[in-house]
């Protein structure tokens, strides 16, 4: 019996788990853990505790990944956990080996302010490496509860039989093991009819449209490529989308932020996307917007395009309100929409329309940036643009909400 688990323990002992990532389950504190061997294990499982004197084990499930030549067992195991607290836990199997320890922060739970690292569009090249290694170092202050990506990831997950995928997972493992890393689906996740996207990121409710919170924001994701594919029926996705916002108006009190993300914009401009930004972009907008507008989503954020910009309070391409002053906005009238696809898609950023820029238009840049947005409060939340390599925002703005003494004229 001993020689046989010394036997087992032999077989396994180069095989550690790798591209290990959490992301948020269906409730507050439910936390999905995803992780990758070459070998399956007879068990599943995450040890986690406050401190490593008390370790409780979480059993969970997996499944053989094949793309092509290259095969992985991809495991899941759910905890119940407490929002805002600090676990140290390992991934493995309690019969052959744990992964090395690892710390994570669950997000908090409504009534403390909370900070996200968003963005889209992101590679494993130059500029996404340039962008990536940045946020690395600067990790330590910028104080992230969740990071969010909004499709086009690794560019892609399949190529290479997922060996990119590989690399691009084992590459955000310091900070996807450390806070949810939420994602949503691109255009390039359907390149191989979103298989490698499958397998890899379990999301709550499914893995092209969900809702979570915390803090003070409500978030929903939503696929914006079958909306503008045609294919196939929406009635699913609309109803999920209607039913999730017609809940918030009740849970406002515990939530006020209402941010929507998905991977194409509503509003856009681009020398390179003219159909993103023309007919695709009109498409989106009459499928969803008056749903945004209705239900008082504060901002709409995607990617594709590969720039950064933002609008005014905007509905049906008209400027709402006085729409905000400079970088203030002050009980916006309708949805602020915000494009940051410039992280680094390598050899495609610096996309800036400066032709006919509509009035709805209050902020764009080319240059290689991401986005950081904290909700104080129940009233204030703070956008910041960092641009890569230059340790400053290249733009900041502010929306500030049901304060009577401030209202908008
Ligand atoms: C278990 O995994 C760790 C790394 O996580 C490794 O250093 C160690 O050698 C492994 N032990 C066995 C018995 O396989
Ligand atoms: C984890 O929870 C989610 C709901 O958030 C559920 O869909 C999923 O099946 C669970 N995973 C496991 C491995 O139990
Ligand atoms: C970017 O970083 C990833 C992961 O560290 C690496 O695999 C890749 O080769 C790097 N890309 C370039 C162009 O150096
Ligand atoms: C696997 O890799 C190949 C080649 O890199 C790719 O064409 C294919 O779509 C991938 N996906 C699956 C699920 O096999
Ligand atoms: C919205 O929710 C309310 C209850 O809060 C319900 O009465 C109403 O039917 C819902 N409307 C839609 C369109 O789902
Ligand atoms: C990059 O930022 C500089 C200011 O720092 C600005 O002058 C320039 O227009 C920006 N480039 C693009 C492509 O937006
Ligand atoms: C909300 O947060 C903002 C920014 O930190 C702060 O100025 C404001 O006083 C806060 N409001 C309340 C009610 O705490
Ligand atoms: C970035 O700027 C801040 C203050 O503006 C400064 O404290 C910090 O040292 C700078 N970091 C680098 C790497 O230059």
């Amino acid at each position: 019996m001993i020689l046989l688990l010394l036997l087992i323990a032999r077989i396994f002992a180069n095989d550690i788990p790798e591209q290990v990532h959490v992301a948020v389950g269906a409730y507050p504190g439910l936390i999905q853990f995803t992780w990758s061997t070459r070998l399956s294990t007879p068990t599943s499982a995450v040890r986690i505790g406050l401190n490593p004197s008390y370790l409780k084990y979480y059993y969970g499930t997996s499944n053989t990944f094949t793309n092509g030549t290259n095969s992985w067992v991809i495991h899941t195991a759910n905890a119940t956990l407490y929002p805002g607290a600090t676990y140290m836990y390992q991934v493995g199997c309690i019969l052959t080996n744990f992964s090395q320890v690892f710390k994570l922060t669950v997000p908090p739970s409504t009534g403390s302010s909370s900070t996200y690292l968003i963005y889209a569009d992101l590679d494993i090249g130059l500029d996404g490496n340039l962008s990536w290694t940045e946020i690395g170092n600067r990790w330590p202050q910028l104080n992230i509860d969740a990071v969010i990506h909004m499709g086009d990831i690794a560019y892609d997950l399949s190529t290479d039989y997922g060996t990119w995928g590989d690399a691009f997972m084992n590459s955000i493992q310091p900070v996807a093991s450390s806070v949810p890393y939420m994602v949503c689906v691109g255009n390039h996740e359907g390149d191989d009819n979103y298989v490698n996207y499958l397998a890899r990121f379990a999301m709550p409710n499914n893995q092209f449209y969900y809702t979570w919170a915390s803090g003070y924001v409500r978030f929903l994701a939503i696929d914006t490529e079958t909306i503008v594919q045609q294919a196939s029926d929406l009635t699913e996705m609309i109803g999920y989308i209607q039913n999730v916002l017609n809940r918030t108006q009740a849970d406002k009190e515990a939530y006020p932020w209402l941010v929507v993300y998905g991977h194409r914009p509503f509003y856009c401009l681009s020398t390179q996307k003219k159909k993103s930004c023309g007919s695709e972009s009109r498409l989106l907008q009459s499928t969803l917007e008056s749903l945004f507008y209705t239900y008082n989503v504060d901002l709409y954020v995607n990617g594709h395009v590969h720039n950064y910009e933002r609008t005014t309070p905007v509905y049906q391409e008209k400027v709402m309100g006085s729409g905000g002053s400079g970088n203030v906005y002050i009980d916006p009238l309708a949805t602020i929409y915000v494009t940051t696809g410039g992280i680094g898609a390598d050899g495609n950023n610096y996309d800036i329309d400066t032709q006919g820029v509509p009035s709805w238009l209050a902020a764009q840049d080319g240059n290689l940036s991401y986005s950081v947005f904290t909700a104080f409060n129940a009233t204030h939340l703070f956008w910041q643009q960092w641009e890569t390599g230059k340790n400053k925002t290249s733009d900041e703005f502010w929306i500030i909400k049901g304060s009577s003494a401030f209202a908008e004229q």
